[in-house]
């Protein structure tokens, strides 16, 4: 049972699903450095994605090497020689805000030191930085330690450093923190490792988009704002995926409210890339003020219909091909919760075309592995 259902962890922020770039994707820990975030910033801040609602440059495991003395964490010299103070002013000097990542065990995932026994003097070390965003993951834990226990304990430390940071928490769905996290968190991953591809799934844990969407169906009830289901970050304009894929996954990712944070080099995109990462109208459906994370409403042989219900009392709905073959999709106005002798304006998000008086359904010719979007207007 959710004991704490329809609250959520009352700090003001992530009221809709938190937008930015994460480095860990693209760069794991080999690639990171100060050199990377500052082009980063300098992109996201002038190629109109500052514009279309990206927010948050943050920064994944390997920023930090040791503690000193006092047991203060000590950024990587060599990947950091300015220092993340310089850092944080400089990604806020372009109108954007910078995250940082952490572990509640002893180290982090990459080894490098974990925040376990040292939560209060690391929350207040990162306010005093200027971070405003906080990524805790859930390697190194001591044998039997609870991860509603120490993800509280967080919190709390975050609380108590006096500055807003989103706290996203990081463990992989192990303990299914959507029963508990809501009040604890403002995220919580509700899947393990995504992998860049559409139809994978990893020995050790890792997931393909497809396999993350069948996890992430179900646990609609769980999500809202503030408090939000995280399936990871994104992998568009990784390459591991094609363009339709890539246009589909940013499409589902949408229709689920999740954070989207983007994990590719934004500095060096291609064209298509970057026209999926700004489309505006697929974001305003992440954004929609209602917060409601869709769930799939028929599938028949890799031919699926997904709906979201928006805040104007319209849908957002994908169509999703699964299949090896292109084929046609039909949403009927039933399968959304609409009475069948309905007649709406339907506007694809992604070729921009809009079909007025379309009662009862709407068909879409669907390519393999690839999403129809739409709007449907009442
Ligand atoms: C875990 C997390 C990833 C990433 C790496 C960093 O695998 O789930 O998102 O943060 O650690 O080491």
């Amino acid at each position: 049972m959710y004991p704490f259902a329809g609250r959520a962890l009352d700090n003001g922020l992530a009221r809709t699903p938190p937008m930015g770039w994460n480095s860990w994707n693209k760069f794991a820990c080999k690639g990171l450095n100060e050199q990377v975030i500052r082009e980063t910033a300098d992109t996201i801040a002038s190629n109109g994605m500052k514009d279309a609602g990206y927010q948050y440059i943050n920064l994944d495991d390997c920023w930090q090497s040791s503690r000193d003395a006092q047991g203060n964490i000590v950024p990587d010299a060599e990947k950091f020689p300015s220092g993340i103070k310089a850092l944080a002013d400089y990604v806020h000097s372009k109108g954007l805000k910078i995250g940082l990542y952490t572990d509640v065990g002893t180290q982090t995932c990459a080894g490098r030191p974990g925040s376990l026994g040292h939560e209060y003097q690391d929350a207040k070390q990162w306010a005093s930085w200027g971070i405003d965003y906080v990524k805790v993951d859930w390697c190194h834990t001591l044998k039997g330690q609870n991860g509603p226990a120490s993800y509280t304990l967080m919190r709390d430390a975050i609380l108590a450093s006096g500055r807003p940071i989103v706290f996203s928490i990081c463990e992989w769905g192990t303990s299914d923190p959507w029963l508990w996290a809501g009040p604890v968190g403002n995220l919580w991953r509700a899947t393990e490792d995504i992998q860049d591809c559409w139809d994978c799934k990893r020995s050790w844990g890792g997931n393909g988009v497809t396999q993350i969407l069948d996890l992430m169906n179900g646990l609609q009830t769980y999500s809202g704002p503030g408090h939000w289901n995280d399936p990871d970050m994104l992998e568009v304009g990784n390459g591991g995926m094609t363009t339709e894929e890539d246009r589909a996954h940013f499409s589902m990712w949408a229709l689920f409210s999740a954070p989207l944070l983007v994990g590719n080099d934004v500095a060096h995109m291609s064209d298509a890339t970057k026209s999926i990462l700004e489309n505006k109208e697929v974001i305003a459906i992440d954004q929609d003020p209602l917060g409601i994370q869709g769930h799939r409403v028929k599938r028949d042989n890799g031919l699926e219909v997904w709906s979201k219900q928006l805040a104007d009392g319209g849908r957002a709905v994908v169509l999703l091909n699964r299949s090896a073959a292109a084929a046609p999709i039909t949403v009927a106005w039933t399968d959304i919760g609409y009475p069948d002798h309905l007649t709406a304006t339907v506007h694809d998000l992604w070729s921009g075309k809009t079909a007025s008086d379309q009662r009862g359904s709407y068909t879409a010719q669907v390519p393999s592995h690839a999403a129809v979007m739409i709007r449907v207007m009442p």
